[in-house]
């Protein structure tokens, strides 16, 4: 006898325990299942994806303790604050690291059954129709479900032969478990990972190199952010190298080393105590069975979905990294909700358009919108108001002068097409921006709102006045 439910989920992340929790507040009975046993000592599968367990909250976690030590080691005596020694404990810092994973993880389980959603342990894999709905495997045992929601994320791409062991070579995994400081850390890619971790470590005392294959540094943020990130990261330390061609990768037993192509064809060759590989994720289709029951897939991997995450069979949703769209955590998390309350018959509804990217790094880095750039390749006519964070006495106050406030706002309706910040609470400040695009709000709607004084937040306010030439401060 198999068990049935309303809706199976599959995959325990952001999008698919979101997707679970909404849909058994609206009524349905909800299973969801979770293959991958990540580090749980107890050797069982653990809610909260990539996100929770190898991805987004250790990563913090590491950031928040590796941003204190630096703060200590360079910038407090300038406050008066005098240290005579200071070493990190980096067993410490990964023990505090792993309690949080393990405390927010529980806390999935612990909402699971506060809302009676059936957590499933195994891999969910197809078998094909049902009756009413979709026969599947969750590890041994069959289940049919009348809707499938697909939430199974996605995995490190790796380097074509190169082995990672997430000892020597390591992708995320490994990389958020460095149990000392390297003297040498090359990073290959530096996107959101390699800059996020290659921080970490520098900021502990490793030399770290970032090899990157585009000619132009982050080229997904705005051209002003990008160079005025390089500038600072260079400063800090990283040894940034971009447009350059990954050669061979020699695995040492306590060493790797890295033979590349630089920016000018120039053959190089770099050694490291730790490499790791950031280039990207791909998302996870192994063992769905997707095309025996004809799920379409596209050439880069992903689950097909139209505007509301519908695949091309009936009842089958598919949400998160696996779809189209960014591969952010809140993205997944809104989807999960919006596909449940579809499900029930509501209007659940993601704008894509103004989805938030933050890379934690110090300076933060976060934005909405359109880039500059893409704004000029649209012919889009636009005006834009920028403001430093040097101008802002909360910021000076704080000790964290770098950075601005950019924003990109329609020429004639005066509608706010993008805002770029880099500067210190980018990631808490972009909610603002988050909110008056979704009202469709134009740059004078946030110049007319009050801010507190003294707050980072009043850049926000003084770069839309200056989108009308009317800044006051600056
Ligand atoms: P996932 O979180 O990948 O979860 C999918 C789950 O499905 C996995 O647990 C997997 O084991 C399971 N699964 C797969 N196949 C099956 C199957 N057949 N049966 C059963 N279970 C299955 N995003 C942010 O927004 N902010 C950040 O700060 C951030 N930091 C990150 C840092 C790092 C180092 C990494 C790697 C990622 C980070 N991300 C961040 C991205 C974020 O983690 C992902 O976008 C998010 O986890 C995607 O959620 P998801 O639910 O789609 O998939
Ligand atoms: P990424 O897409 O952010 O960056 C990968 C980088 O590697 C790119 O700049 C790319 O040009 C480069 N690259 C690709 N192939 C290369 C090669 N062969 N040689 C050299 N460079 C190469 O991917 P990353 O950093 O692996 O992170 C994966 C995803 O996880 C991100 O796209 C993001 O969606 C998510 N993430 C989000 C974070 C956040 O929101 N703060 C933090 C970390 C990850």
């Amino acid at each position: 006898m198999s068990k049935a439910f309303d809706i199976l989920v599959i995959g325990g992340g952001p999008g698919g325990y979101v997707a679970a929790i909404r849909a058994a507040q609206l009524g349905f009975t909800v299973a969801c299942c979770e293959s991958n046993p990540y580090a749980d000592p107890r050797g069982k599968p653990r809610l909260g994806g990539t996100c929770l367990n190898v991805g987004c909250i250790p990563s913090k976690a590491l950031l928040h303790t590796s941003h204190l030590f630096s703060e200590a080691a360079r910038n407090f005596s300038g406050q008066g604050i005098e240290i005579s020694a200071l070493t990190i404990n980096v067993a410490k810092m990964l023990a505090r690291k792993n309690a949080i994973v393990d405390r927010l993880t529980d806390g999935i389980s612990m909402l699971f059954k506060k809302n009676k959603v059936a957590f499933l342990p195994g891999h969910g894999a197809f078998i094909g129709k049902a009756a009413n709905g979709w026969k599947l495997t969750v590890g041994k045992d069959e289940v049919e479900a009348k809707q499938v929601i697909i939430a199974t994320g996605s995995k490190a791409r790796h380097l074509p032969n190169v082995p990672v062991d997430n000892k020597i070579v390591c992708d995320n995994i490994g990389a958020l478990d460095i149990d000392t400081v390297p003297k040498r850390l090359l990073i290959i890619g530096a996107g959101a990972i390699g800059l996020e971790m290659g921080s970490v470590w520098s900021r502990l005392g490793a030399e770290v190199t970032i090899l990157e294959a585009m000619p132009d540094f982050l080229a997904v943020a705005d051209i002003d952010v990008a160079k005025e990130a390089l500038k600072i990261f260079t400063k800090q330390g990283l040894a940034i190298h971009t447009g350059v061609t990954i050669g061979e990768v020699k695995v040492g037993k306590k060493n790797v080393t890295v033979s590349y192509a630089d920016r000018n064809g120039k053959a190089v060759r770099v050694e490291a105590d730790r490499l790791i590989v950031s280039i990207g994720r791909i998302p996870n289709t192994e063992g769905l069975n997707a095309d025996a029951v004809g799920l379409q897939v596209n050439d880069r991997g992903q689950i097909e979905v139209d505007a509301h995450c519908k695949t091309n069979l009936a009842g089958v949703w598919a949400i998160g990294d696996i779809a189209r769209g960014p591969m952010l955590a809140h993205k997944a998390m809104e989807e999960g909700a919006q596909v449940a309350e579809l499900i029930a018959g509501q209007a659940g509804h993601v704008n894509l358009d103004a989805i938030p990217s933050v890379i934690y790094t110090n300076p933060e880095i976060a934005w909405v919108g359109r880039t500059e750039q893409q704004l000029k390749a649209e012919g889009t006519d636009y005006k834009a108001g920028r403001i430093p964070f040097l101008a802002n006495g909360r910021a000076l106050g704080m000790d964290a002068p770098e950075g601005f406030v950019k924003i990109l706002a329609d020429a004639k309706t005066d509608r706010i097409l993008g805002v770029h910040i880099i500067g210190a609470g980018a990631s808490e400040l972009i909610s603002e921006a988050t909110v008056a695009m979704e009202f469709a709000g134009a740059s004078e709607d946030l110049a007319r709102i009050c801010h507190a004084h003294p707050t980072l937040s009043e850049t926000l306010h003084e770069a839309a006045l200056a989108c009308d030439k009317r800044a006051l401060h600056f």
